[in-house]
């Protein structure tokens, strides 16, 4: 009988592949300037570093946004003939890369493609006044990708070739304070391979599963794996689409991000309400709330909590718990016009778990909007 709690599983992952944290998220974007606008507007992410033509860059251009520990690159290609134009052309607006902060970036290559890791990028070194920084790269799920960053040596801004950014344009942030996970959608009977992947290739673990009896609604139905480093700094659930009546979310995204990718990045703050009050107001939108009875069944479900329920039901937050605490949590629509990336916003209270004890009523809501895209 399985008796270790999320958190101690985590720590039987295996230790040759050491990670410090998300070092950044970089996305590939038709229009980074515009892109850039936006997570400062609506997000509140603070302007940090550029890279592009000014700066000597002449085939692309990269803007780095900063809030919390989160660093957040937006690139877009500057003529058709760059290889990321077809991704884009492809995947539409999305996250290409997930940066893992590592303290030896030769050592993560040599673990992982030793360990069967689909090369990227050669380790490399690169340098300016103020430093080095060392980093390599694989490939994981579709064509999203893992680099790993080494910067004990580098006492710059971001990386080198990059610029500071100083913009006048400066919102106030909304409290989002570090990627608490990013979430990977993968296709039909990809779930177990995956999921062998990150063990044997990364040494993560799977710290929870869910399965297509235990996330459903009328309607359709999905599987969901928990992968972990062993500090729990770093989690990737994945899910597979499962059969059900209709087409299940997971299904309208690979459909629409034509391929695996990455389906959205949970971030943390440690008040909810008010990060959420604030994103609405700068025009962040969110899934529906769940029906009023959601509200009224909630203390009985999770037990006492520190915050009133009239907040968390007017702007929809939900609540789960664990056996090691409770966690709250809202999802955002997709961020673009095709229904693939949006965001999560989470404060954990002690919970280590992913919010399954709202899974229903989560998917219920992300099937209204589904329904009215014509793709339920
Ligand atoms: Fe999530």
């Amino acid at each position: 009988m399985e008796t270790l709690t999320t958190s101690q599983k985590m720590r039987t992952a295996k230790d040759f592949l050491p990670i410090n944290g998300t070092d950044h998220i970089e996305m590939y974007v038709g229009n980074a300037k515009q892109a850039a606008h936006y997570y400062k507007t609506a997000f509140g992410f603070q302007s940090l570093a550029y890279a592009g033509p000014e700066t000597g860059v002449r085939d692309v251009a990269s803007y780095v946004l900063q809030q919390g520990k989160i660093r957040l690159v937006l690139t877009t290609p500057l003529l058709s003939t760059n290889p990321i134009s077809e991704h884009i052309f492809k995947h539409g607006d999305g996250v290409k890369i997930i940066a893992l902060w590592v303290d030896d970036a030769y050592k993560a290559f040599e673990e992982t493609t030793a360990r069967g890791g689909k090369v990227y990028m050669e380790p490399k070194t690169i340098k300016d006044e103020n430093g080095e920084v060392r980093m390599s790269g694989i490939y994981t799920y579709g064509e999203t990708i893992h680099l790993f960053i080494e910067r004990k040596n580098y006492t710059g801004l971001f990386l080198p070739g990059y610029q500071s950014w100083k913009s006048e344009y400066n919102p106030s942030d909304a409290g989002l304070l570090y990627i608490d996970h990013c979430v990977g959608n993968v296709g039909w009977n990809r779930m177990n391979d995956t999921v062998k992947w990150y063990e044997d290739v990364m040494g993560f673990v799977n710290i929870l599963s869910f399965d297509d009896k235990q996330i459903n609604t009328e309607y359709s139905a999905l599987m969901s794996k928990v992968m972990s480093n062993g500090n729990g700094y770093v989690k990737f659930p994945i899910n597979e689409p499962a059969e059900g009546k209709k087409k299940s979310q997971i299904e309208e995204y690979l459909t629409f991000y034509e391929g695996e990718g990455v389906q959205h990045v949970a971030i943390a703050t440690n008040d909810i309400v008010k990060t959420v009050r604030e994103l609405k107001s700068r025009g962040v939108e969110f899934l529906s709330p769940p029906p009023n009875a959601y509200y009224e069944d909630l203390l009985g479900r999770v037990g006492k909590i520190d915050e009133d329920l009239v907040p968390l039901q007017e702007l929809g937050i939900l609540v789960d718990c664990d056996e090691e605490g409770y966690l709250l949590q809202i999802f955002t629509k997709p961020v673009e016009d095709r229904p693939t990336l949006f965001f999560e916003i989470i404060q954990r209270k002690g919970a280590q778990s992913f919010g399954a004890g709202n899974f229903k009523a989560l998917f219920e809501s992300m099937e209204r909007e589904q329904a009215k895209r014509g793709n339920l």
